[in-house]
């Protein structure tokens, strides 16, 4: 038997409830902030995420589904995607005067990383971008709605943890200033450490190794070595999350895996999630457009892995499993075409009926279903006598049940409903 691929998954009923709650009010949120969706393709040009990213990324190094299409150009599935964004405004001029684009999207992302619990090789991303300004404001409302968004779906008291990581005046310095502390032990790095000093010495902060990690502990701070704007830029974002009331940490180590970020980066981390713990992440991307041969425009975005949000939200929320408003017991052939025409009139009502059509079960066996389902109401069709078309209906939360004509099935269930 064919199976899905490895590191790909399938979301099926009893879970895909709680993603449609979190799709719905992240729409809900972002909309109250003045963000529209956009959809981009799914493969887009490896050149994008190359100079987007980086190549000295792991995303670019080594995790992504590129692939030659029939012409021989090179195209890869999205790993992320701001780049694609950004792409996107660019191609299509989506700047307005000096305003701010706002954008949001939910969607699937592919890294040929390893899969285990909380990392997948297809994954879902909700993500915004603001884009179009270097004010810290955007940086400070777009956290502070970010936040705003993790109540709103239940998930309080998260620890936002914020850094700067410079820009192209400041953090060759800094870099410089690493790449001398870490030289003389370089020897005693782990092979990926040895291969980050050279391309990307900020990434050894990044480092799982504990002898590596320790060494780190010591190294010398990006806070130091800032540059008066950045500093200053960090300041205003500080001080606009303290004036919107967000909480949040401070860690000069938090430098983040993709190339393209400037100024302020910043993670939720979420214990439990155990080691890939990282619920989302993002940042300031002021250089990006210009990588892909735009003009400067400035940007501020993240992106919310959506399966690690998913299992971190506690079951017996608001997003349990849909359960029918009314479920069908039928008992004869004549009854099932009275139930499903009764349950039309009550759809028609707006709620959700169920028919079992499995003919001839028990009536215990319905009941049982009816409760595995968690209905709300029950409807069991008796048989037709003398052109009586009478009907039970039973309230589940309670037992009480009534015999009613099949007719004030719409009146009856809504008044139970509301408790008359
Ligand atoms: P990222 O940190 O690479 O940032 O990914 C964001 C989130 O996606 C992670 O925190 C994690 O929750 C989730 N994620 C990443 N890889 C996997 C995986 N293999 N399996 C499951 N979840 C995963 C970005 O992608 C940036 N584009 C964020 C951004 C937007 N920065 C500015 N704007």
């Amino acid at each position: 038997m064919i199976e899905s691929v490895k590191g790909a998954r399938d979301i099926l009923p009893g879970e895909i409830e709680r993603w449609q709650l979190v799709e719905e009010t992240a729409r809900r949120v972002f909309g109250l902030y003045g963000f529209e969706e956009i959809r981009t393709p799914i493969f887009e040009s490896t050149e994008l995420f190359q100079r987007g990213i980086g190549e000295s990324s792991d995303i670019v190094a080594k995790e992504m589904y590129t692939f030659n299409d029939r012409k021989g150009r090179s195209l890869t599935l999205r790993p992320e995607n701001t780049a694609p964004v950004m792409r996107a405004y660019l191609q299509h001029g989506m700047q307005r005067g000096s305003d701010v684009t706002r954008l949001y999207y939910v969607g699937a992302m592919f890294r040929y990383e390893r899969p285990q619990k909380g990392r997948m090789r297809q994954f879902h991303q909700i993500g915004v971008e603001a884009i179009g300004s270097n004010h810290p404001a955007i940086d400070a409302e777009t956290m502070e709605m970010l936040m705003r968004f993790l109540a709103s779906i239940g998930l309080e008291g998260l620890r936002l943890v914020l850094n700067s990581v410079g820009c192209p005046t400041c953090r060759p310095a800094y870099r410089e200033a690493l790449v001398r502390f870490l030289e003389p032990a370089a020897d005693a790095l782990c092979s990926d450490c040895r291969r980050r000093l050279v391309a990307n010495p900020l990434r050894c902060f990044d480092c799982k190794v504990p002898a590596d990690r320790e060494r780190m502990k010591e190294a010398p701070s990006i806070q130091d070595h800032l540059c008066a704007e950045c500093h200053e830029h960090f300041d205003h974002v500080r001080s606009y999350l303290d004036e919107y009331g967000v909480d949040y940490g401070l860690d000069p180590r938090l430098v983040r895996g993709l190339d393209y970020y400037r100024r302020t980066a910043f993670e939720v981390v979420v214990e439990e999630l155990g080691a890939q713990n990282a619920l989302l992440g993002g940042g300031r991307y002021d250089g990006l457009a210009q990588e892909l041969g735009g003009p400067p425009v400035p940007g501020f975005g993240f992106a919310i892995g959506e399966d690690r949000l998913v299992t971190t939200l506690k079951p017996g929320g608001a997003a349990e499993r849909g359960s029918p408003d009314l479920f069908v017991v039928t008992l004869s052939e004549q009854g099932v075409a009275r139930g499903l025409a009764l349950a039309r009139t009550v759809r028609e009502t707006g709620r959700s009926v169920l028919v079992d059509p499995v003919l001839h079960r028990s009536l215990k066996a319905q009941m049982r279903r009816a409760n595995d389902l968690r209905a709300r109401f029950v409807l069991i069709i008796g048989e037709e006598t003398a052109g009586e078309r009478r009907v039970t209906l039973k309230r589940m939360s309670d037992g009480s049940q009534e015999e009613i004509d099949e007719r004030e099935i719409g009146v009856r269930m809504e008044a139970l409903a509301d408790g008359r």
